[in-house]
């Protein structure tokens, strides 16, 4: 068993002959390096079937990284690794840094994250403490396995293993992605409520296809799902009051977030939330007035300027704005619109997740959060 700091120069020399060596021979675990996910997906089936599809299975292969990541290279330096800590983190240990092998393809596969023995996550270079070999980590303690040892660690319920990615803080100190420092600021700490509760709920399955199918055994949904029912449970629309003085409508809405563990979007900045509002005649439907009101966050370089592509944000960020809604803050806001007086006044809300990429056009997603109608009689 090799014990290694990520990125550490010395791990490149051992892994090269060992991991060839390995690989003609036929599926099992790997004692002296990387385990291919599809190796452990031979008796963890139905884990590997949701890890597949997963963003992790996809980090370093999905489009909208490898178009960001060939600007990247294109450009030079040393911006390259650092991409690469968090999309193909076992290319650090390895040392395969232009992803020649498959396994450095896998993105955050099985093997990465069940070889962590620790986590710094104040050491943006190299938060990773990884032991890789014939020992394999995870929650349960009493865990038997045929092929592998099992050491129980509580870091894979807590919040930190994830941390080690979903936290980046540059050279100039700015935070680039805080999903960490949101949560750990928020009362979920306390409640014990770590990202797993959220992110990898119990869901029916088989743990392995050695332990026989029981009915209503759960295993941890791994596949990260971007899902649109969880999106409308976290975030809700209310409306405070209308009020209409003749010639003039009021609307205040509150925009809650009671259900993510973190600002809501978080994460890259490419995500965000608008609630738009528009007032139209209820005569006619002639538009009278609209609103958009947007919670992001937006990062500016040195000139004050907002900053699109990966490598800016990543490297040269100096400053933040952010208008996004934090655990637990209902945010209201006042909207007015001026209206003929005498006419009845239909008032329309709409709570949008915009999720769009700056790397590849096209590239987008929405999800109606929430909505709410009006009609404002003629006064
Ligand atoms: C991003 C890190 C990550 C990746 C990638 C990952 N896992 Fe996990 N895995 C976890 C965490 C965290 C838990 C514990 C979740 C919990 O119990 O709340 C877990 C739990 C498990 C368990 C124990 C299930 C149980 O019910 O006790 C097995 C087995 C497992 N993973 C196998 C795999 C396999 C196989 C793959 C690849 C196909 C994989 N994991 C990929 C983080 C990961
Ligand atoms: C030959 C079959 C086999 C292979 C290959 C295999 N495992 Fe396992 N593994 C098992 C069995 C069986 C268990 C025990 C499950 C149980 O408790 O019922 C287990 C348990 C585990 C656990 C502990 C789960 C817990 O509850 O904490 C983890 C983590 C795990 N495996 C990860 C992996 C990873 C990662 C790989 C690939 C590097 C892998 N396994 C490859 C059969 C296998
Ligand atoms: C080794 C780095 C790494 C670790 C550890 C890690 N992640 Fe991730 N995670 C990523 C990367 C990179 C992506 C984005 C992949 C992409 O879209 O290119 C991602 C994506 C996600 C997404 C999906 C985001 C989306 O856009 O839909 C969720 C949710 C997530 N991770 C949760 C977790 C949780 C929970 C843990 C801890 C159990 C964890 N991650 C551990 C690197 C990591
Ligand atoms: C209380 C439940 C909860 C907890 C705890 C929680 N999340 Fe989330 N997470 C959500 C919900 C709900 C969403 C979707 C709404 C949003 O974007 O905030 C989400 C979204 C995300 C996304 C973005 C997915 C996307 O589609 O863009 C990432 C990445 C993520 N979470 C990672 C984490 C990490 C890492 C932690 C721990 C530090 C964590 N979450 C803790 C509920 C939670
Ligand atoms: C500290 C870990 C980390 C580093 C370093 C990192 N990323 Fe990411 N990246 C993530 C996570 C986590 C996500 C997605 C989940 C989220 O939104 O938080 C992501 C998402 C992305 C996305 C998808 C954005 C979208 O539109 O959905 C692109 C593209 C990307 N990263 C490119 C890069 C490039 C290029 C670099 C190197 C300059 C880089 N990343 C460095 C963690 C990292």
């Amino acid at each position: 068993m090799a014990k290694r700091r990520l990125w550490g120069i010395r791990a490149v020399l051992w892994m090269g002959h060992a991991g060839a060596l390995w690989a003609a021979e036929k599926p099992h675990v790997n004692p002296t390096g990387f385990t291919p996910s599809q190796v452990c997906g031979t008796c963890h089936q139905d884990i590997y079937a949701m890890w597949k599809d997963s963003k992790h299975a996809r980090a370093f292969e999905n489009p909208l990284f490898a178009a960001a990541y060939r600007e990247v290279r294109r450009e030079g330096g040393s911006a390259k690794e650092l991409c690469l800590r968090c999309h193909a983190p076992i290319a650090g240990i390895t040392g395969d840094l232009n992803a020649q092998q498959a396994i450095t393809r896998e993105g955050v596969g099985c093997d990465f994250c069940h070889s962590v023995t620790g986590v710094a996550i104040r050491d943006t270079g190299s938060p990773f403490e990884v032991e890789v070999g014939a020992t394999k980590r995870g929650a349960r303690v009493g865990a038997i396995s045929p092929a592998h040892a099992v050491q129980p660690s509580i870091l894979f319920k807590s919040s930190r293993l994830c941390g080690g990615c979903h936290e980046f803080r540059n050279d100039e100190g700015l935070a680039v992605i805080s999903t960490f420092s949101e949560w750990r600021a928020s009362s979920y700490p306390s409640e014990l409520r770590s990202c797993q509760d959220c992110h990898f709920v119990p869901v029916s399955g088989r743990i392995s296809v050695q332990r026989p199918g029981a009915p209503g055994a759960t295993i941890p949904d791994h596949r990260l799902q971007r899902n649109q029912e969880q999106i409308r449970e976290a975030v809700k629309l209310d409306l405070v009051r209308t009020t209409r003085n003749a010639g003039r409508v009021e609307v205040v809405l509150a925009v809650r977030n009671i259900g993510s563990g973190h600002a809501v979007p978080t994460g890259h900045p490419s995500r965000r939330l608008l609630l738009k509002v528009e007032a139209r005649s209820a005569a006619s439907g002639a538009l009278l007035g609209d609103a958009t009101q947007t919670y992001e966050k937006v990062i500016l370089g040195g000139s004050g300027k907002a900053l699109l592509r990966d490598v800016e944000l990543f490297l040269r960020g100096r400053e933040v704005r952010d208008t996004r809604i934090t655990p637990g803050q209902a945010r209201t806001e006042t909207f007015a619109f001026s209206v003929p007086s005498g006419e009845a006044v239909r008032v329309h809300a709409e709570l949008e997740y915009l999720y769009r990429s700056h790397v590849l056009a096209g590239n987008e997603w929405r999800v109606q959060v929430a909505r709410y109608d009006s009609l404002i009689p003629a006064n």
